[in-house]
Parts: structure tokens; C-alpha cells; sequence
């Protein structure tokens, strides 16, 4: 097979939006969990790459007969499950023009307007979420840029304050990391990989919270035995509950202590274009860096995160190496930034062009009046859990992610859970407490949801379970 001419490329790229599009309709009539036994989709696939190409009309036909079988529909209406993952038109097409272009952004000489437009939307969400205005590209000393996913953003934010501290003197070896035993597994996983040998979980409030107190206690139980503290993740919205560490309190000790304070707002950040809920951040001008995600609750399709440090110089000193097929005019003269030196990767994906495209489909408003829905809904779902005979808060409501448990206890619990995934029409997850109390999480936020989904999930949720 040759390669596809752009005749053929535009007549099955119709066909494939075509298909898409149909399928963005048939997602109600879907279940939304898949139906694959380990191994069933592997088995019906070759065990070798075909000898000759094939068509596009038959890869689709296995895409329909042997795939579809084996995918979880995040973009089902009824998803309500761990955070959503939204992939909306606009960001789809974003991607698409993408992959079309197929630049590598890694330096701003190998394609400016991916550089420029990047520095330019990332400035873009400091005005709409109400960020520190020393974190715009255009101000500084502070800087945004996209990364893969929080858990990468996380990883760098750990890697520079371990740069941080050993440029100071200390041994890798002493260094400690704090967060709450309500952080993301991405810390601990970030922590390990860059290469911190102490890492504090600490017990948290009723609320799960981080407890300012315990933090300063284990800051002064590891001084004591001559450790070195040396940075502090806290989390606006952690995964389990939604607990909201408080961030002005850390960062104050941070600042005496002379930690980095790094702040993982993956989920509850989106929630920021609503000036209401700012107050679940205050003090973000003590913050060393800064993550949240536009691929979970802001309508960008995976993957899209968008980290800030408060200053860059930390940032670039620990990953700028330049060799010197990457010298340039541009670099040499100073006036341009080079993304590459903002991360661990070096090729870097156009991504801006769909967060660009988003911003400008829903505009502010548009991003206000969905968010602020799916809050609501959360709250209405709340409203009904208080007055339920069966059902109990297990902690109050954050933005839009409601935590219950089955009055009858664990079992029971653990039947409810099960019980909406078997529907077909909603999905959830279930976790636990930190004293392993099961419950069910709703997260409402998927971009194709209607309050009649959520009814509709209520209607399971309230009745008693045999
Ligand atoms: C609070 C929090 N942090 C980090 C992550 C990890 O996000 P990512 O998949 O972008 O690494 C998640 C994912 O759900 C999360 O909820």
C-alpha cells in the first residue's frame, strides 16, 4: 500500500467524523461500561502486523466488531465515575488540526505560533481562573505551560525543589516530601521516581484534610532527627473525597521553612472560572507551583494539563541542557522561550490548539454556565442523600463530587455500587475512607450530561438494597 493521498485522506477523514458523530449520538443507548474477560479483545487480533495494507472501511469494520466491545464510553452521559475525562467537539477538532500539522513545539524556532500561542492561552486561563498575575507568561517572574498530565506536573514541580535544595548543599538522601494521606498516588509515584528516599502521608481532619499542626510537628520531627524537609504538595480537590487542603495555612509554613509548596488542583481547578469557589485557594501568591487539568472538567479532550511556578528561574535551571544541534539565533538571543526546557520531554505535541479552540467555542460564559450547573446538580443529589432513608453524606459535597455511603453499612455500600454499574446507563466508583469505610463517589461533569441523568442515577441510588 502506498501512502494515503490527501484525496483519500479527505474522503475517509469525512467518513471518520462522520462516524464520530454518530457515535456521539448513540452514547445514550450504550452502556456505558465495557463487556470485555481479560484477553477477549487480544484474541481476536492478529498476532503479527499483516503483510500487505489494508483497508480503512476494513480496520473500521474491527473497530465496530472487535474494540467497541472492549471501550468504557467516558463520554457517556451517565458517567459519574472517578473524575470526567471530556472529549468535546471543539477540543476533537483542535486535536485533529494537530495532528495534521504535526509540528514538534519543542523550541520556538521549530514553530513559533506553537510556542506563542501556548504562552498566550496559558495567560489566557490565569485571567479566567483568577491566578496570580506574576504567573503570566507576558509578566512574570512566574510562567505557565501544558504538560501531559498531572502526575508529570507533579513529578517536575518534585524534581525542581530537589534541584533546588541540592544546588543549597543538601544530600538528595535527606531531603522530605509532605502531603496528606488524601494526596493523588502521583506524588508518592512522582516522590519515588525523583528520587526522595522520606515521604510523609499525613493523617488528616475530619474534613480530610491536611492538618497545618501535623504538618508543623513532622516538619519538626524530621529537623530534629537531620533530615531536610524540603517541599510540601497540597491538594485543592483530592481524588477520593474531594478534600480541600488548606493552602494559605501550608504556605505560610512553607514560607518560614523555606519548602516548596506545590499545589494539585488536577479536578477542582476548572471550577475556578466560577469566582465563588475561589475561596477553596487562598494565599496562591506563596505558592511555588501549581497544577490543574482542562482534559478532566474543562472540555479539553486527555491530554492537557496545565501547570505554573511562581518563578521560572528554578524551573529552567534544573531542566535546561542544550546541545548543540538545538543551538538557534532565537534561543541565543534571549527573547523567546523554549518549552522544552519546562519539562522532562523534549518533542512536544501543538496541544494549545485545542485548549485555544475551547476557550474561544465556549467562550467564559459558556464555561461559567456548565460548571456552575454541574455544581448545582451535585448539590441537588446532596439535598436528596440528607433527606434519604438509606443514604448518608460521607462528607460534605465539594463543587460538583458528592461522597455516600448506604446506611445498613459496608455491604450494603459495596451492593449500591454495583448495583448502578450494572444499569448500564450511569456509572460510579466506589472508594474508601481513610478508616476503610466503603462508599460511592458521583462526580458529576461529563460535558454530555442532563439533569435527567442525574435523576435518572437518584432513582438507583434511592432504593433500598435487598
Ligand atoms: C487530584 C488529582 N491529582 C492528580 C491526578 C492525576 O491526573 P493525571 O491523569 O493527569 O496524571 C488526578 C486524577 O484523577 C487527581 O484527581
Amino acid at each position: 500500500m502506498d501512502h494515503m493521498s490527501p484525496e483519500e485522506f479527505r474522503q475517509h477523514g469525512h467518513a471518520m467524523v462522520d462516524w464520530l458523530a454518530d457515535y456521539m449520538t448513540s452514547l445514550p443507548e450504550r452502556s456505558v461500561l465495557h463487556s470485555a474477560a481479560p484477553g477477549s479483545i487480544r484474541e481476536q487480533l492478529p498476532a503479527a502486523a499483516p503483510e500487505s495494507g489494508e483497508s480503512m472501511q476494513a480496520m473500521m469494520s474491527d473497530v465496530e466488531s472487535v474494540l467497541l466491545p472492549g471501550i468504557t464510553h467516558w463520554q457517556h452521559p451517565g458517567w459519574f465515575a472517578f473524575f470526567p475525562a471530556n472529549a468535546t467537539g471543539p477540543s476533537i477538532l483542535g486535536e485533529l488540526l494537530s495532528a495534521g500539522l504535526g509540528v514538534q513545539g519543542m523550541m520556538w524556532d521549530t514553530s513559533p505560533a506553537a510556542t506563542e500561542l501556548e504562552e498566550r492561552v496559558m495567560d489566557w486561563l490565569v485571567g479566567l481562573l483568577g491566578l496570580p498575575d506574576s504567573w503570566r507568561n507576558e509578566q512574570g517572574p512566574g510562567g505557565g505551560v501544558i504538560q501531559s498530565t498531572a502526575s508529570d506536573a507533579t513529578h517536575t514541580a518534585l524534581v525542581v525543589a530537589r534541584h533546588r535544595a541540592s544546588k543549597k548543599g543538601h544530600s538528595p538522601s535527606k531531603l522530605v516530601v509532605y502531603a496528606s494521606s488524601q494526596a493523588h498516588s502521583s506524588v508518592e509515584k512522582g516522590a519515588r521516581v525523583a528520587g526522595f528516599e522520606h515521604i510523609r502521608l499525613l493523617a488528616t481532619d475530619d474534613a480530610f484534610a491536611l492538618q497545618p499542626e501535623a504538618l508543623e510537628q513532622a516538619i519538626a520531627n524530621d529537623t530534629a532527627a537531620g533530615l531536610v524537609p524540603c517541599v510540601v504538595i497540597s491538594a485543592v480537590g483530592a481524588t477520593g473525597t474531594g478534600a480541600v487542603d488548606p493552602v494559605d495555612a501550608i504556605g505560610r509554613i512553607t514560607e518560614r521553612h523555606g519548602l516548596w509548596h506545590h499545589v494539585d488542583a488536577a479536578w477542582a481547578g476548572s471550577a475556578m472560572v466560577l469566582p465563588e469557589h475561589r475561596h477553596l485557594q487562598p494565599g496562591l501568591d506563596r505558592v511555588d507551583s501549581y497544577v490543574f487539568n482542562p482534559h478532566k472538567w474543562l472540555f479539553v479532550n486527555f491530554d492537557c494539563s496545565a501547570f505554573w511556578v511562581a518563578d521560572r528561574t528554578a524551573l529552567l535551571d534544573a531542566m535546561s541542557v542544550l546541545p548543540p544541534y538545538l543551538r538557534n539565533a532565537a534561543t541565543e538571543s534571549g527573547q523567546v522561550t523554549d518549552y522544552r526546557d519546562w519539562h522532562v520531554p523534549l518533542g512536544r505535541r501543538f496541544r494549545s490548539l485545542k485548549l485555544w479552540f475551547v476557550l474561544r467555542h465556549y467562550g467564559r460564559d459558556g464555561l461559567r454556565k456548565h460548571i456552575s450547573e454541574h455544581i448545582a446538580w451535585a448539590d441537588w443529589v446532596a439535598d436528596q442523600v440528607r433527606t434519604s432513608p438509606h443514604l448518608e453524606l460521607v462528607t460534605e459535597p465539594v463543587l460538583s463530587l458528592v461522597c455516600l455511603q448506604h446506611i445498613d453499612g459496608a455491604d450494603a455500600t459495596r451492593a449500591l455500587v454495583t448495583r448502578v454499574n450494572a444499569t448500564g446507563h450511569s456509572a460510579v466508583t466506589g472508594s474508601t475512607l481513610p478508616d476503610g469505610t466503603p462508599f460511592l463517589r458521583v462526580a458529576i461533569g461529563q460535558a454530555n450530561t442532563r439533569f435527567e441523568d442525574v435523576e435518572r442515577l437518584w432513582s438507583v441510588l434511592n432504593t433500598p438494597v435487598a
